[in-house]
């Protein structure tokens, strides 16, 4: 009997669509049929040289589409709430890319179009799929590290201002905190839980794009994470958690660490230290697209391995980080990268 496929479309055909592409089309579950761009020239180029049936120009037309099962939307931050909840209301399933939304408020908006409409809404927050995150909270949950009690996260590199318009557009959802940051937070969050208070340190131009910044989290049993994250700067993209009788230091990058080092701590006889590697299918979103397929499938409206409720957690704490970003703007960049920031 052939395998049950979810018949996707993409929207967007820059950066990030062209690096899922192949992935998807890895997914023994997934079919891509269709691709959408707001220039009709760009959507028929797309559709010719990766071989998809379908193109479409218009939005609205796609999400008409009766043989488009879900719609993966590869476009700056700034444009997914408009999309998503337009998909959602067609009844089709939405795999978003990160961050969902822009605020707690949209996603919440999504999660009830969701659940009216019976279809799936999911930020893709491929890193909370890998085989290495996955393995790590098996290992914390049988206790491997006692309590955790630290995250240390960083992520960042100069990104000239002439790249990607998601990063240095404010109406695109520019900054550092939304398109990076968004990984360190979702790391300190899975293994922590919901923050008791946060406070961050930065820096923000007028126009509202941050482009560095430290932030703390601190929860209720005492535990802290540690967090910075740049668009100008050199931030080793790597995660560290540390508990009361041991550590995790994944391997580079944070998104889709392909490695990890266990410490277990017994003192006063020497740690006992193991090595896990992880195989990594296709350029590493196959995990995710794949268990996105599952719960179409399966007519879930979420997925537990990265329900709402995590989504919208990590969208609040981003919220007041943002909100201390803005405070304290300064608009006084030291930079020293390729392209000067600009107005
Ligand atoms: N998971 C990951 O590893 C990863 C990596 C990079 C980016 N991302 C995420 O993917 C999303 C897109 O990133 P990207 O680097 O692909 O961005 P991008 O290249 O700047 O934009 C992607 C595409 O979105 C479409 N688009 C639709 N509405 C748009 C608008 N109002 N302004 C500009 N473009 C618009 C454009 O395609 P058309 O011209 O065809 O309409 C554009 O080429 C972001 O949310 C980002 O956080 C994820």
């Amino acid at each position: 009997m052939a395998q049950p496929t979810v018949r996707w479309a993409i929207v967007g055909t820059g950066g990030i669509a062209l690096r899922t592409l192949g992935d998807l089309k890895l997914c023994e579950n997934a079919e891509v049929v269709a691709i959408c761009s707001r220039s009709s020239e760009s959507a028929t180029r797309f559709a010719a040289e990766h071989h998809i049936p379908r193109h479409y120009s218009d939005f609205a037309a796609l999400c008409a589409d009766p043989e488009v099962d879900a719609i993966y939307l590869g476009t700056p931050h700034g444009t997914h709430f408009a999309y998503a909840s337009e998909a959602i209301t067609a009844g089709k399933n939405v795999l978003s890319e990160k961050p969902l939304t822009m605020t707690a408020d949209e996603a919440r908006e999504l999660q009830r179009l969701s659940r009216e409409h019976g279809v799936l809404v999911m930020e893709a927050m491929w890193m909370k799929f890998s085989p290495s995150i996955r393995k790590a909270q098996e290992l914390v949950a049988a206790g491997a590290i006692g309590t955790p009690m630290i995250v240390q996260a960083g992520l960042g590199y100069p990104v000239p201002t002439n790249g990607p318009k998601r990063f240095w557009v404010p109406e695109l959802g520019g900054g550092a905190l939304y398109d990076m940051g968004v990984y360190t937070i979702a790391l300190a969050q899975l293994f922590l839980g919901i923050p008791e208070s946060i406070s961050c340190v930065g820096h923000t131009r007028a126009d509202g794009v941050d482009y560095f910044e430290g932030i703390t989290l601190t929860f209720a049993n005492g535990a802290i994470a540690q967090l910075t994250t740049s668009i100008t700067y050199s931030i080793p993209p790597r995660g560290y958690l540390g508990g009361t009788t041991g550590s995790i230091d994944f391997a580079e990058p944070l998104f889709s660490p392909p490695a990890f080092r266990h410490m277990a701590a017994d003192p006063p006889r020497p740690p006992v230290i193991e090595e896990y590697t992880f195989e990594k299918e296709g350029a590493g979103y196959v995990p995710m697209f794949r268990a996105a397929g599952e719960a179409i499938l399966a007519g879930e409206v979420e997925h537990p391995i990265h329900p709402m409720s995590a989504t919208i957690a990590v969208l609040e704490t981003m919220e007041t980080v943002r909100a201390q970003l803005l405070a304290q703007r300064d608009n006084n960049l030291p930079w020293t990268g390729p392209v000067g920031p600009a107005e």
